[in-house]
């Protein structure tokens, strides 16, 4: 058997001959529509392995008993962690990208039109497997497969099958339902601090929810109907009460060792949603010194339109927003011992 060589284990090949500038009429033409092609396809192969990363991801969430102590939790969040650190790096890819200015890129733009980046399924991929719904998406009426510049019908069937799927926002908030930490066993001992009435609440969410009351300053009172609202009326979003509940409890008590990873888990979605937004930032900040106010090849307002999608497409906005909730650490309700041995490792 011959020994495998590096370019054909790599298939280096097609890959190199991959790129074919629509402006140049000579091979050596000195534009800089190769940079452009070549950018965009390192784009499409990190593209590639976030979805790869995010599918393994949820084939281990999408379980029903998965524990959070487990080999399967450290693993999902290895995964997330993987997708930030290629985030950081397409972030920073943005800056090569923008050696070329306004005048290079007018030397071929009218060379590609009307294909766009607004095409790239798998970016659309990537939004719908993190959970952005289509309905929460920024011009809804730009995805139209009829619309010229827009995503094929074929590609657009994918992204919405994708959607339709279980997405890993689903799946997080499925698994922060079930968590039970407020299970009546380790409660008994529990002395409520507070004299609110109980009703149907849990006496450990009364004593936070005053603890919270008493953070607020005067011009922030509103804030504790929004409280019930979230944790108890409507929740938040995509995310019922419960999920909201076990959110915040995971953050306030994340010192606890079985919600190292819980915590580790809800940080880094933040995280992804906070680097995917700094990569619309610089690709919005790119496309104005690019076209200024020109409309895009892919016939949206241009930087108008990315504008929008900053604002509005985050999969995780209301996990990141929890934040709004908490209280310092020495205002936090003493968990009873039941619970605490529940949650610490025991050897
Ligand atoms: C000269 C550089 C670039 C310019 C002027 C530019 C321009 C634009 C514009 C105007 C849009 C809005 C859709 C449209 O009307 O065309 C867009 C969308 C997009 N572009 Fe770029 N782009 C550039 C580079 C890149 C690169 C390197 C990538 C990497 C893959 C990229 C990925 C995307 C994606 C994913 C969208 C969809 C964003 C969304 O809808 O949220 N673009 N681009």
């Amino acid at each position: 058997m011959d020994d495998l060589y590096y370019s054909d284990y790599i298939e280096l090949d097609k890959i190199l001959n991959s790129q074919h500038p629509k402006s140049f009429e000579s091979p050596e033409e000195g534009n800089d529509e190769m940079l452009f092609i070549i950018i965009h396809q390192v784009y499409e192969l990190w593209f590639k392995q976030i979805i790869f990363e995010l599918d393994l991801a949820g084939q281990i969430f999408i379980q029903d008993g998965i524990n959070d102590n487990s080999d399967d939790m450290s693993k999902v969040v290895h995964k997330l962690k993987r997708i930030g650190k290629i985030l950081e790096l397409i972030n920073q890819q943005v800056s090569v990208l923008e050696t070329m200015t306004a005048l290079d890129f007018l030397e071929f733009r009218n060379f590609l039109l009307p294909a766009s980046g607004f095409q790239s399924k798998q970016f659309r991929l990537i939004e719908a497997k993190l959970g952005l719904k289509m309905e929460q998406r920024y011009k809804t009426e730009y995805y139209k497969h009829t619309r010229r510049g827009s995503l094929s019908e074929t590609d657009l069937n994918e992204v919405n099958k994708a959607e339709s799927e279980s997405t890993l926002k689903e799946l997080i908030i499925k698994w922060l339902e079930r968590m039970p930490y407020l299970d009546a066993a380790y409660w008994k001992e529990y002395k409520q601090v507070t004299e609110s009435d109980s009703g149907d609440r849990h006496k450990f969410w009364l004593d936070y929810r005053n603890a919270y009351q008493t953070s607020l300053s005067k011009n922030e009172a509103d804030r504790l109907q929004e409280f019930d609202k979230v944790f108890f009326e409507e929740g938040r979003g995509d995310a019922p009460p419960a999920a909201m509940r076990a959110a915040l409890f995971i953050t306030i008590y994340r010192n606890l060792p079985i919600f190292h990873l819980p915590f580790e888990l809800l940080n880094t979605l933040s995280e992804i949603d906070e680097l995917l937004s700094n990569w619309r930032y610089r690709h919005f900040m790119m496309v104005r010194r690019m076209i200024g106010l020109r409309v895009g090849t892919g016939g949206t307002s241009g930087a108008g339109y990315l504008e929008g999608t900053l604002s509005q497409h985050y999969a995780f906005r209301e996990i990141t927003e929890v934040a709004t909730f908490l209280i310092e650490r020495s205002k936090r309700p003493v968990l009873p011992n039941a619970l605490k041995e529940k949650v610490s490792f025991n050897l």
